[in-house]
């Protein structure tokens, strides 16, 4: 369920109507609900309720300073995998022992960072990165507490680009392997072994996949138990899957159920259990906004030609993915769709947004909205062609702010510096 919704005939976000904010600000843009984000963390409180969590919202879904200062004051701890998400999280008054720091790449100074800064856990990811970061952390005086990522080898069932819990995977250790691993971690002077961690992929619309990793790691904890470790959390990672396409049967996992599975599963174990979603919290919660610039008729098929492209929101050029686009002017009953292809203006046969779509009849200047677009949309856009980064805008009932502006041209261009040699030799 999110808030963007038609009333009186115009797509609304909350109760701001969407060429309000075009208005104000140009399109495309982003534009984010407060009470669908608040929603949809509120979720996950109730699905955990009664057993000792913390939800770490995986910030690279969507890192705006509003969206996590909004988090953050919903009690959020936040997953983290650069020293540039730590730095946010900690801006948005994250404190440390609620951050916690996944990824197979940290290095020192991210270690250091996070320490200083006294971080709740790292999720360690390989042996050589435990034995840096029992060295960095002995350096300092100080131990760090470490969950050690366990790849289960359990196949989640999503797109190739975005499973994780395969052997073939980069991520985490053997699960076969972590009774050894375990032993050399005990056994490093800078390292505190707190817990278990396992994250086997995103947009899982399945709870199969998530129910056969818990029950391994419910082994390993009782394993580890056993040699004397003190397992004290787990780490169950993100990836719940949110629906895409509103009329399909496509119908991902509520929340519940999967904290049903938790229960079920590693419930009775006495840990603390922390979980890290990012898309469920912010996808649905954000909507991307954009002008139709032509419409073309081509030989066989017609475009719909955007002023958004692939910079902007990439996931369909790069993981075939579908987001709904509506008009924002609604469509009047009984209008018949035709098939269209929707595009971008960027030099790239990628830089498709769908294929023979059904679209009601949408003119040049008429705007269209792609729904599901909070998560992993405007942090993975890029200035690519030279198209400056487009706003991002936050509504709260009938308010809305500019939660990231968009850059003139001339910061653009500005931004990049030209050496002397260059300048001297003009002729
Ligand atoms: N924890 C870890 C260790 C992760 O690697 C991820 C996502 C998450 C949590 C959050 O997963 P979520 O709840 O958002 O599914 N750019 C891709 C998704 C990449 C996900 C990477 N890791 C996309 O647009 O679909």
């Amino acid at each position: 369920m999110d808030h963007f919704l038609y009333k009186n005939g115009v797509l609304h976000a909350e109760d701001v109507a969407v060429p309000e904010i075009a208005a104000a600000v140009g399109t495309p843009f982003y534009v984010y609900s407060t009470a669908t984000l608040t929603r949809h963390y509120q979720v996950f409180e109730d699905a955990l309720k009664g057993m000792p969590h913390v939800i770490c919202y995986a910030m690279k879904a969507n890192s705006n300073m509003a969206v996590l200062r909004l988090m953050a004051g919903l009690g959020a701890g936040m997953d983290v995998v650069s020293g540039g998400e730590f730095r946010r999280a900690i801006a948005a008054g994250v404190p440390g022992e609620k951050i916690v720091f996944s990824g197979v790449g940290k290095t020192r100074e991210e270690m250091r960072l996070a320490l200083e800064n006294g971080i709740r856990q790292f999720n360690v990811e390989s042996e050589p990165e435990m034995r840096v970061l029992s060295e960095v952390a002995q350096s300092m005086g100080v131990r760090a507490p470490i969950a050690i990522r366990v790849n289960p080898d359990v196949d989640a069932k999503t797109h190739a680009k975005i499973a994780t819990g395969r052997s073939e995977n980069k991520f985490g250790i053997p699960i076969s392997r972590a009774r050894e691993v375990y032993a050399e971690a005990a056994a490093l002077p800078g390292i505190d072994v707190v817990g278990i961690d396992v994250h086997i992929g995103s947009q899982l619309v399945d709870l199969e996949p998530y129910r056969a990793a818990f029950t391994l790691v419910a082994e390993l904890t009782r394993a580890l138990r056993s040699d004397g470790h003190d397992i004290r959390r787990l780490d169950l990672g993100g990836g719940l899957g949110i629906p895409y396409q509103q009329n399909s049967n496509q119908a991902p996992p509520l929340p519940f159920d999967y904290g049903e599975v938790i229960r079920s599963t590693v419930g009775d174990l006495g840990c603390e259990i922390e979980i890290e979603p990012g898309r469920l919290i912010a996808g649905n919660a954000g909507i991307l906004v954009s002008s139709v610039i032509y419409r073309k008729n081509g030989e066989g098929r017609d475009f719909l030609i955007l002023d958004a492209a692939m910079n902007d929101l990439i996931r369909p050029a790069m993981y075939d993915a579908w987001h709904d686009i509506v008009p924002v002017t609604e469509p009047a009953a009984g209008v018949v769709p035709a098939e269209i292809d929707i595009v971008g203006p960027v030099c790239e046969s990628g830089d498709t947004f769908a294929k023979a779509r059904p679209m009601p009849p949408v003119a040049e200047g008429e705007m269209v909205a792609f729904r599901s677009a909070g998560a992993y949309g405007a942090v993975m856009s890029s200035e690519y062609n030279s198209r400056p980064m487009i706003p991002e805008v936050l509504v709260s009932g009938d308010q809305f702010a500019v939660v990231r502006a968009r850059p003139t041209y001339e910061e653009m261009i500005e931004r990049d510096t030209v050496p002397e040699w260059i300048t001297e030799n003009r002729g």
